[in-house]
C-alpha cells in the first residue's frame, strides 16, 4: 500500500472514533488532511461536531469541505484532538513540527481531554532524534537564540547542526509570526531534559516535543491499523 493509501486508512479509521457532539483539535499535515477529508464525509451524513483547527491551512481545508469550526477562544476545552507526528516512540512522546504548526498544535493538545495521533507505522521509533527537532523562535534576537539552543543541547551531550528553515531564499514564517530552527541532534537520550532546557531560552517560544499529550495512536502499515495506547 503507498504511503497516500496509508494516510487515507488511518484517517478514517480516526474519522470513526469522531462522535456527535465533541469538540474536536485538528491537526495540521497530510496526514490530519486525511482525516478532514473523512470526517467531512461524516459531517455531510450528519455527524454534529465543532472543529478548532491548529493552522491556517487545516482551517482552510475544513472551510472549503464543510467541516464547521470553532476558535479555541470560544471553545476552550476540547474533548479529543486528531493530529500526526513526525516521529513516536513507545512512550507516545512525539516530535512534530514538521508542517511548521507546532505551536498551535501543542496550545489544541494541551486544551484536549484526549490526543490521538494519527500516523504510517514508519514514524514510530525507538528515540526520538533522527527527524530534526522543530523549534519555533521569535525572530528577535535569533542569533542568540540560535547560541542558546546549541549550549542547552551540548549540555545535555546533544551535538549537530542548527538550520533556520526557509522557503526559497526566504525564512519560513509560522502562523504566529515566529521563525523555525529544526535542530539535528540526533538521538535524544532524554526528551524531558531538552524540553526543560529549550523552554529556560527567552526567545524559544514553543519547541517541537510533545511529552505527555498523546493519549492514543493509530498507526498504518502493510497488516492494516495498529491502536496503541
Ligand atoms: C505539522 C505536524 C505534522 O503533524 C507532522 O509534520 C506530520 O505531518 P504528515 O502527516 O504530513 O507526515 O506536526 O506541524
Amino acid at each position: 500500500m503507498d504511503a497516500a493509501s496509508l494516510k487515507e486508512k488511518v484517517g478514517q479509521a480516526a474519522a470513526a472514533e469522531v462522535e456527535t457532539g465533541m469538540r474536536l483539535g485538528i491537526g495540521t499535515g497530510s496526514t490530519a488532511e486525511a482525516f478532514v477529508r473523512a470526517l467531512a464525509v461524516r459531517v455531510g451524513e450528519g455527524l454534529r461536531i465543532v472543529g478548532v483547527p491548529t493552522s491556517e491551512r487545516t482551517a482552510a481545508l475544513c472551510r472549503d469541505l464543510g467541516v464547521p469550526l470553532a476558535t479555541l477562544e470560544e471553545v476552550p476545552e476540547l474533548d479529543l484532538t486528531v493530529d500526526g507526528a513526525d516521529e513516536l516512540d513507545s512512550r507516545l512522546r512525539l516530535v512534530k513540527g514538521g508542517g511548521g504548526a507546532l505551536l498551535r498544535e501543542k496550545i489544541v493538545a494541551a486544551a484536549s481531554a484526549r490526543m490521538l495521533v494519527i500516523a504510517d507505522a514508519s514514524k514510530r521509533v525507538e528515540s526520538l532524534g533522527a527527524f530534526p527537532l522543530p523549534i519555533e523562535v521569535n525572530g528577535f534576537g535569533i542569533v542568540a537564540s540560535l547560541i542558546a539552543i546549541e549550549k542547552a543541547g551540548s549540555l545535555l551531550g546533544l551535538t549537530g547542526c542548527l538550520a533556520l528553515r526557509k522557503i526559497g531564499e526566504s525564512p519560513f514564517v509560522t502562523d504566529g509570526g515566529h521563525l523555525i530552527v529544526d535542530a539535528s541532534f540526533g538521538r535524544i537520550p532524554d526528551p524531558e531534559a531538552l524540553s526543560a532546557a529549550l523552554h529556560a531560552i527567552p526567545g524559544v517560544v514553543e519547541h517541537g516535543l510533545f511529552l505527555g499529550l498523546a493519549s492514543a495512536a493509530l498507526l498504518a502499515g502493510p497488516d492494516g491499523i495498529e491502536h496503541v495506547a
